[in-house]
């Protein structure tokens, strides 16, 4: 009866949680403090407005969600794992083809329990880092995808807890109440990867944010979808559901802001896409900065692969705690024993790609897969910016441009992939990366627009709605005080 969700506990579940005493009043103890965190977190008008949210109330890929108007603090946060595989066996590492884990095997539980720990810490992490947007939000429709974004980070810190707390007992239990202490950018205790613990600013940072970051994160539970420990496995399969939306608000939120910008030049009838004051006076944001800021995004998100090579990743994949992307679509041995794979490395200071063995790849190899799933996206905008006529392209830059980790670090290199001097790299930044002057800008417009079907100067209104409402409906019913 697992596809079944119980609505009438306090934590919306479908894992039988009524006849799992321990586990539901281990979640009962961390739910207060959820709560806290959530309201001490979101701005106080937004706790008390209306916002039309999907909840997720079944698993079933058609029809998993339903759309009400909720105040934020009182959404139902449910546990909800995608239904057991019958027969499921260990897709890759030693022990492929044995049948998956549903306890965790107990030479494996320090891996499983610090990769539940780092995917949990981003979910919250990203909640803060986007806390104020809704100040400015530049429209309705756009504020109710940032809280449905908020919420369902929030739902998947719930996911990661409730793993905590079922299968790792007295440390699962700490761990759970650890990833509520740890705060974005905190002096003393901040959030485990670096990218999260950047404020997101505006929202042209929280579109590239969502297009670039969550698709770290898409790969991420990809590769956790494919463990040997079924319920990792299962929980992050439902993840990946709701993931597909945040990446939508992403792709969608800068192609319109593209979208805009272009629309604008050619009213005003302008050609050249470099004439910066020009286009900016129209109160929209010059594609070149638009560029700027995927440069900056797509690194970011690069660095958060870790190393090229890596024994952990080796390790993990091994232990078949991990897989690979699509694992199961691959046609090979699932142990990579003796296969090799192309990775990037540094020779005579050049860019040069060498063959190493694919189980130390195993992070290189996400990383390949990531940029071709980001890659799409950016052919879209690109149609965008043809289709209005503008001689433009957006570009992903070379994977050796700013990189804070892997072979790339600590060495200068422009957005080509080409080696430059730090008096050539100082010089080019300011085309390469968004100044604090861009950033000033980009500030300058970010004006809350609140009044439905209305969009701010910057950003084209969206092609459909949400759950196909019309283009005034409205999003948010919003309380100030
Ligand atoms: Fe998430
Ligand atoms: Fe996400």
């Amino acid at each position: 009866m697992l596809d079944i969700v119980e609505y009438d506990t306090l934590i919306p579940n479908n894992v039988s949680l009524s006849s799992d005493r321990r586990v539901l009043k281990a979640l009962e103890k961390w739910h207060p403090g959820y709560i806290n965190w959530w309201n001490d977190l979101i701005p106080r008008q937004f706790q008390e407005s209306l916002v039309y949210l999907r909840t997720a109330v079944s698993v079933d890929p058609k029809g998993w969600a339903k759309f009400d108007y909720v105040k934020m603090p009182e959404y139902r946060w449910g546990i909800l794992l995608a239904p057991q595989v019958e027969d499921r066996k260990i897709p890759c590492g030693e022990h492929a083809g044995e049948p998956a884990w549903q306890e965790v095997p107990g030479e494996y539980r320090a891996m499983l329990r610090r990769l539940i720990v780092i995917q949990g810490d981003t979910e919250p992490a990203s909640v803060e880092q986007q806390r104020h947007l809704g100040l400015t939000a530049p429209s309705l429709y756009d504020m109710r995808n940032l809280f449905q974004v908020n919420v369902e980070e929030g739902r998947h810190l719930w996911a990661m807890v409730y793993l905590l707390q079922k299968y790792f007992g007295a440390d699962g239990r700490e761990e759970a109440d650890d990833l509520l202490r740890r705060q974005s950018g905190s002096e003393e205790a901040p959030r485990m990867l670096g990218a999260f613990n950047e404020e997101t600013p505006d929202w042209l940072s929280f579109f590239m944010f969502t297009y670039f970051t969550d698709r770290d994160g898409k790969m991420q539970l990809e590769a956790l979808a494919q463990s040997g420990f079924d319920p990792l496995s299962r929980t992050c399969r439902f993840m990946l559901t709701e993931e597909a939306h945040h990446m939508f608000v992403g792709e969608t939120g800068v192609g319109r802001t593209i979208q805009r910008t272009c629309e604008a030049m050619k009213e005003a009838g302008i050609e050249d896409p470099y004439e910066i004051e020009k286009i900016r006076a129209l109160g929209v944001i010059d594609l070149p900065t638009i560029q700027k800021k995927l440069n900056l995004h797509y690194t970011l998100s690069l660095d958060l692969f870790g190393q090229e090579v890596s024994t952990n990743a080796a390790n993990s994949f091994n232990a078949g705690i991990k897989g690979r992307y699509m694992e199961h679509r691959l046609d090979d041995d699932h142990k990579l024993q003796s296969d090799s794979y192309v990775v990037w490395q540094l020779e005579d200071d050049k860019p040069v790609q060498r063959e190493v063995p694919a189980l130390t790849a195993i992070n290189m190899r996400l990383r390949d897969d990531y940029t071709r799933d980001a890659a799409g996206g950016v052919s879209r905008w690109n149609k965008i910016i043809e289709k209005e006529g503008i001689n433009f392209e957006m570009k992903l830059p070379h994977e050796s441009f700013n990189r804070k980790i892997g072979v790339f670090s600590d060495k200068l290199f422009n957005p080509e992939g080409k080696l430059v001097s730090g008096a050539e790299y100082d010089q080019g930044a300011k085309n390469w990366l968004p100044t604090h002057a861009d950033g000033d800008f980009i500030q300058s417009l970010m004006k809350p627009c609140y009044e439905p079907g209305k969009y701010a100067s910057w950003i084209a209104s969206p092609k459909v709605g949400i759950d196909n409402k019309p283009g005034d409906f409205e999003y948010v019913k919003l309380h100030m005080a």
